[in-house]
């Protein structure tokens, strides 16, 4: 695709790249006439990196080394880099990828050739809708779970074909159990040259942009690993910003443990499946949220309303990053009467009044809805002048009544979850990442739930 499009078009080179999941780097998945060393060049910061194609915008740049859009503009230099036209690759309204298309000659590219790149970007996004729906039907999931889990992907997972070595596939289970976001091989370091060219490169096996750093992974073979430690010492001393680490499996556990993932300790986790979601991917989405929100009620005062106690991380972190005026209140209710048919009490009413209010009833987890059905028509009858709803999740598959939901943190699967607020038996509200739960791997009854 990128061979016919740069040919088509009279480029000289071109690029499709996809976001990863947390859309802040661009990754190659195919390309024309580029230098392996110009593709692998550093991880592409998608945001410092022609920023307004993530705004759907397509962008032409007459002069790529004086233009202050583009990240690297000595390395495009040496490629002979003159003309760039990006176009995004838009998935369900939401920009996925972008697809490049390179000159060496100072170049004009006509609307026509606008427009053409448009389509191509319109074919790469259907293809890679329809790789994931192939992989989703593979994975073996029927009905309502599919199709909710189809509506919860909006960006590709890059993997490689094929990892060079059995350990590294091991790292990336590790890596993909605590969600923590990698790209493989994503850039060459040139180590030494001679006669002006490079005769020794050295590519780390990964990047985790989480952290900013580079991990190479050790086996354990005492000449690899002298070898691999010469080539980690010669990249520190040429790129001092660089941080690298080399590794084996038992030092990358100490370091998850550093950075709080394994702080928690054994017992702690057990009955932790899996994570979920992770602090960071919260945090970030939650600010997303905010934004939004913001944006909606300018110029009013808003008034949130949580019901305890689940929704207390999500409502403190939420209130952090509105700009608005806000003011805060909680409800709490209890059960009787049994799962079948459940009766709604409450036992802690509104302290403040919300008649001709802008409400925003914010919830943890959206599940079978029956709670904020209930809360809404009680908050309802009191005349508010607005009356919105914000949940972090949604558990979309269990829903039996339903409810509207304006603005929507992620949709997940139908599996029990605790931390970051939500409970099992009252525990694991404060771990600080959402994970799936399975009573019986941390010797519970199920009852207890
Ligand atoms: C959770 C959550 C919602 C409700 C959603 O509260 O905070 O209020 O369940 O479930 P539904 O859609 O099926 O009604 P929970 O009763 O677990 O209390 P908690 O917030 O104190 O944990």
């Amino acid at each position: 695709m990128a061979k016919s499009t740069a040919k088509a078009l009279g480029a000289n080179g071109c690029r499709i790249s996809f976001l990863d999941t947390q859309r802040e780097y661009l990754t190659n998945v195919g390309a024309h006439g580029l230098s392996d060393f110009y593709l692998k060049k550093a991880p592409l910061d998608a945001r410092k990196s022609i920023p307004e194609v993530l705004d759907g915008e397509v962008v032409y740049i007459a002069d790529a080394i004086k233009d202050e859009r583009i990240q690297h503009p000595q390395i495009a230099k040496a490629q002979r880099i003159s003309s760039i036209l990006a176009a995004p690759i838009m998935a369900k309204g939401e920009v996925i990828g972008e697809i490049r298309l390179y000159t060496h000659d100072p170049h004009i590219f006509s609307e026509d050739d606008k427009n053409f790149v448009v389509i191509v970007a319109n074919i790469s996004a259907v293809l890679v809708e329809r790789d994931e729906l192939h992989r989703l039907l593979e994975s073996g999931h029927k009905g309502v779970k599919e199709q909710s889990k189809l509506a919860q992907l909006p960006t590709i997972s890059l993997r490689p074909a094929e990892f060079a070595h059995p350990s590294e596939e091991e790292f990336v289970r590790l890596l993909d159990f605590y969600q923590i976001e990698w790209l493989y091989e994503p850039r060459a370091f040139p180590l030494r040259w001679e006669n002006g060219g490079i005769v020794e490169m050295f590519t780390p096996d990964f990047y985790l942009p989480e952290f900013d750093f580079y991990i190479e992974l050790t086996t354990l073979r005492q000449d690899l690993v002298t070898e691999k430690n010469r080539k980690v010492r010669r990249l520190k001393e040429l790129y001092p910003e660089i941080s690298i680490k080399l590794l084996n499996k038992n030092d990358f556990l100490r370091l998850l443990a550093k950075y709080g993932y394994g702080s928690l300790g054994e017992a702690k986790l057990q009955g932790i499946d899996r994570i979920l979601l992770t602090h960071s991917q919260i945090q970030r989405r939650v600010k997303a949220l905010a934004r939004r929100i913001s944006g909606d009620y300018e110029g009013k005062h808003l008034v949130l309303v949580g019901v305890l106690k689940g929704v207390i991380f999500f409502m403190t972190d939420l209130m952090e990053h509105l700009t608005l005026p806000v003011t805060v209140d909680f409800m709490a209710i209890s059960y009787y009467g049994g799962e079948e048919d459940p009766v709604v009490k409450i036992t802690k009413d509104l302290d403040s009044s919300i008649t001709g209010r802008d409400v925003l009833m914010v919830e943890d987890i959206v599940d079978t809805g029956m709670t904020l059905n209930y809360i809404l028509k009680y908050l309802q009858a009191h005349a508010p002048a607005s009356l919105r709803v914000c949940t972090l999740l949604d558990k979309r598959a269990r829903r039996l009544v339903d409810v509207p939901l304006d603005y929507v943190g992620f949709e997940i699967p139908d599996e029990f979850m605790v931390g970051y607020g939500l409970d099992y038996d009252g525990e694991y509200r404060n771990l600080r990442f959402i994970g799936t739960f399975h009573p019986e791997l941390a010797g519970k009854d199920e009852s207890q739930k």
